[in-house]
């Protein structure tokens, strides 16, 4: 029996996110370069998006720089952005052919023209994939989203586009949708670190959370389709009690 006929069909997360951590301590570990982790790493995004499409997942948000990350030394910051450039191009053909969309989420303005180049390019040629959206979320860290959307909404006031008694979670949620990405499901990190790092914090809120050992680079599709397996056990419950959630579903 294959690992994805263990899963459920019927409770597939429709929004995963990944935290892709541990690419330079896999590095490390073999006596190779951090880079070399990267490299290694972009084979784990490969692999990650096929079992997500043949899982039927919607949505993957994949965790690709944060805004701390641009702390890191000078040479990593190029390697990884020189490494997108050619991933993205490379890969695009491919994510055409399985029908996934490529969205980016974060201060792209920040990012070198190159890498900003390739960040436009790979959206508008998958833009029509209906099968997965994949988010890759660049120079990205929730607390820099949520001030661009209070921003946006201070502003919208002012303009009288909007009243303040229209502030609601419900409008929040909507001005958060229009930059960046629907409710998470599953939020999985590798590596070992148990933290959420800034990532997807308003979208992640009742997420359930899958920590494992896994450095990125070692992380496929059968750790996936393991990390799916476990959500399905879980019983959601969005604060109500068990006894709600099962008459709800009778
Ligand atoms: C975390 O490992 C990983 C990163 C900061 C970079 C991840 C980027 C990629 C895998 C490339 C993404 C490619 C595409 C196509 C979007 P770490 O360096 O923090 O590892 P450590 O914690 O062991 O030092």
């Amino acid at each position: 029996m294959h690992l994805i006929d263990k899963i459920d069909k019927n409770n597939i997360p429709n929004h995963v996110a990944i935290i892709m951590d541990g690419n330079g301590r896999w590095a490390k570990q073999k006596g190779l370069e951090r880079s070399e982790g990267h490299r290694k790493g972009v084979d784990s995004v490969r692999s990650v998006v096929e079992a997500a499409v043949k899982a039927n997942v919607k949505w993957l948000t994949i965790y690709a720089f944060s805004t701390e990350n641009w702390l890191r030394p000078c040479e990593e910051v190029n390697a990884i952005m020189e490494l997108m450039v050619l991933a993205v191009a490379n890969e695009t053909p491919e994510l055409i052919k399985n029908g996934v969309r490529l969205k980016f989420i974060g201060d792209i303005d920040r990012l070198p023209a190159a890498t900003r180049e390739s960040v436009y390019n790979s959206t508008e040629k998958t833009k029509n994939g209906a099968n997965l959206n994949l988010v890759v979320a660049i120079s990205y860290s929730s607390r820099w989203e949520l001030t661009k959307v209070v921003n946006t909404i201070v502003s919208d006031v002012k303009n009288t586009l909007l009243t303040e008694e229209e502030i609601t979670e419900e409008l929040i949620e909507k001005y958060i949708e229009k930059i960046s990405v629907p409710e998470v499901d599953l939020l999985i990190r590798t590596g070992g670190d148990i933290r959420i790092s800034n990532f997807l914090l308003w979208q992640a809120a009742y997420a359930e959370l899958y920590f494992t050992n896994v450095f990125w680079p070692d992380f496929g599709e059968q750790q996936f389709f393991e990390a799916i397996i476990d959500y399905q056990q879980k019983e959601r419950r969005f604060g109500k009690t068990s006894e709600q959630i099962e008459l709800e579903s009778i």
